[in-house]
């Protein structure tokens, strides 16, 4: 097995985890605390699920970028961040800086506690403005993930 495979592999299992969890939280963490009827424990809830999976999220963050840039390195591949139709290339870039601005640097140290967008009294506003902004990036990140395998496998050009 080649370590070109190899890192294909670590890349999709990084990928699979970090947004499987982004899905989680996503369609299923954040609408169950929001129709949920323990408002006070809403906050804590939302927070410890989230801060864990942020550290799980910054380990596979990282494989994506280590394994991701290797495959360029590997398949002399950086000429394609200048041709249009590797366009899905750009895209999977942004979706993995977006992501390693907010864990890395918005979160620890702007936000340093996600819960505190879900302050008491507002909480159920928050959680709605919450979903509104994680359903916007997992979208993003999906659409990202499909047109990938499509570039990876030649659609977009023969
Ligand atoms: C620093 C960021 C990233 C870099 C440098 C990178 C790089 C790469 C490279 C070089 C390939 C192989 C392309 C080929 O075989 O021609 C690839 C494949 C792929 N990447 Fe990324 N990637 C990054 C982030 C992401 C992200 C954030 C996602 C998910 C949203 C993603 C999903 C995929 C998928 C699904 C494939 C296709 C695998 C296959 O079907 O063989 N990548 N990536």
């Amino acid at each position: 097995m080649s370590d070109l495979t190899i890192a294909r592999a670590v890349h999709i299992l990084s990928v699979v985890i970090w947004m499987g969890g982004v899905s989680f939280v996503t369609i299923v963490l954040i609408p169950i605390l929001r129709r949920s009827s323990f408002q006070q424990d809403r906050l804590t809830i939302f927070n410890v699920v989230e801060n864990r999976f942020a550290s799980i999220a910054r380990i596979m963050v990282l494989l994506a970028g280590i394994s991701g840039f290797y495959m360029v390195h590997k398949l002399d591949a950086w000429s394609r961040f200048s041709q249009l139709q590797f366009f899905w290339m750009h895209a999977m870039v942004f979706v993995w800086l977006l992501f390693f601005v907010a864990l890395f640097v918005i979160e620890p140290f702007i936000l340093k506690n996600h819960g505190r967008m879900v302050k008491d009294g507002h909480s159920i506003m928050n959680l709605r403005k919450t979903q509104i902004v994680h359903s916007i990036i997992l979208v993003l990140s999906l659409t990202t993930l499909v047109i990938s395998v499509f570039g990876a496998h030649g659609f977009f050009y023969s």
